[in-house]
């Protein structure tokens, strides 16, 4: 335990440092400098002080009131050495931050028994500190590691739909990669970038419900079953409506009007503009641009540049036009992401970004071992 005695009073000073002496764990140091004192607390960490009131330069109060300000000394016991001081001064100490008095006077046993109070209170002071430290950490390690599940549960299954009706399960992460990018650009808040980031993979989420013969089918779809393949949309709400938790009504409101086009011609309500969430403007801008540019079982992969001109093209019509100013002002960005996918180096793209980090695992057997290949509308 470390104490630091302020008193320009050498017989003072000695008095308690002989006393201080039956503590062998015990580090006094003496200081007669009020201001230089200052500067010590700042640089080491005390457990217990001592301060005279009457000192030149600064007197006890001010000293108590400015060490209190150091972020350390918030419950450390502090004691004014007093002397000849009135109710007054007293009050204003205790105002200041002090935590007891010591009479100068005070000598013999009951000298040693007020110190060894003094140090039994910084003990336990120091001992519910350090584990309030330990819980502190322990709280935070707790909440990274809710975190990261509840981000890699999500992931996984969005793998799992995405698994139906795509042979890489790379979509997943390219739309998320695609949406994370446009909202950084567009200056919206980090936490809301990160959040979007792990809830878009969910936007298909409602594609669990829809048949095989239809999600599969090859060739066209009559009415009836593309009215079956927009209800992907709402049933993906309903999968994930009313949580408690923000990440998941985020991928809710995201599932739900991910098909929902600016002039208000989309489905499942026909929102237009900004009636239309945030997060959803983004993913559709997002998720047509995967869907342009991959290869599907019955149309070619579109090149990257007629595709960005396409998602340039439907500025105002399909997309909000700000999120495709965000999405060309970062082409190089986007275009970088498919790259990574390109070279099948998903670890690559994944690699850096937490909680990914441990599903490139099941992203490389998915991509060694592809499902047959089947027809895919998003
Ligand atoms: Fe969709």
């Amino acid at each position: 335990m470390d104490v630091l005695l302020v008193d320009d009073s050498a017989a003072m000073q000695l008095a308690l440092r002989r006393h201080f002496s039956a503590y062998p764990d015990l580090s006094v140091r003496a200081m007669a400098d009020a201001r230089k004192a200052l500067t010590e607390a700042r640089i080491r960490a005390f457990d217990l002080m001592l301060v005279d009131y009457h000192m030149p330069g600064m007197d006890g109060i001010c000293f108590i009131r400015k060490v209190r300000e150091i972020p350390h000394y918030a419950q450390v016991p502090i004691v004014m050495i007093t002397s000849d001081v009135t109710d007054e001064i007293k009050q204003a100490a205790l105002e200041a931050g002090a935590t007891d008095f010591l009479a100068k006077r005070t000598r013999g046993v009951e000298l040693t028994v007020r110190l060894r109070n003094f140090i039994r209170l910084a003990s336990a002071v120091r001992r519910l500190e350090d584990r309030a430290t330990w819980l502190a950490g322990e709280v935070e390690r707790a909440l990274r590691h809710t975190r990261e599940r509840e981000a890699e549960i999500i992931f996984r299954l969005a793998l799992a739909v995405e698994y139906r009706d795509n042979d890489t399960g790379g979509h997943t992460l390219r739309v998320a990669r695609y949406s994370q990018i446009m909202a950084a650009e567009m200056g919206l808040d980090p936490e809301f970038c990160r959040q979007l980031y792990l809830a878009a993979p969910l936007h298909d989420v409602g594609k669990v419900a829809v048949p095989d013969g239809i999600l599969l089918k090859k060739g066209r779809l009559d009415e009836n079953e593309f009215a079956v393949i927009r209800d992907h949309t709402v049933i993906g709400k309903r999968i994930l409506g009313d949580s408690s938790g923000a990440l998941i009504r985020l991928a809710a409101e995201i599932a739900e009007a991910h098909h929902e086009k600016w002039d208000g011609s989309g489905y499942p309500n026909g929102w237009a503009g900004e009636a239309i969430p945030l997060s959803a403007r983004i993913v559709a801008v997002a998720d047509v641009f995967d869907a342009l540019t991959s290869e599907r079982p019955y149309k070619e992969a579109m090149r990257f540049e007629e595709a960005r001109e396409r998602i340039r093209e439907l500025a105002g019509s399909h997309f909000d036009p700000a999120c495709v100013e965000a999405f060309l002002r970062r082409w190089d960005d986007i275009r970088a992401v498919t790259a990574a996918e390109r070279g099948s180096d998903l670890y690559a793209m994944a690699h850096g970004t937490e909680p990914w980090e441990r599903v490139p695992e099941l992203l490389r057997e998915l991509a060694e071992e592809p499902p047959p290949k089947a027809a895919s509308r998003s």
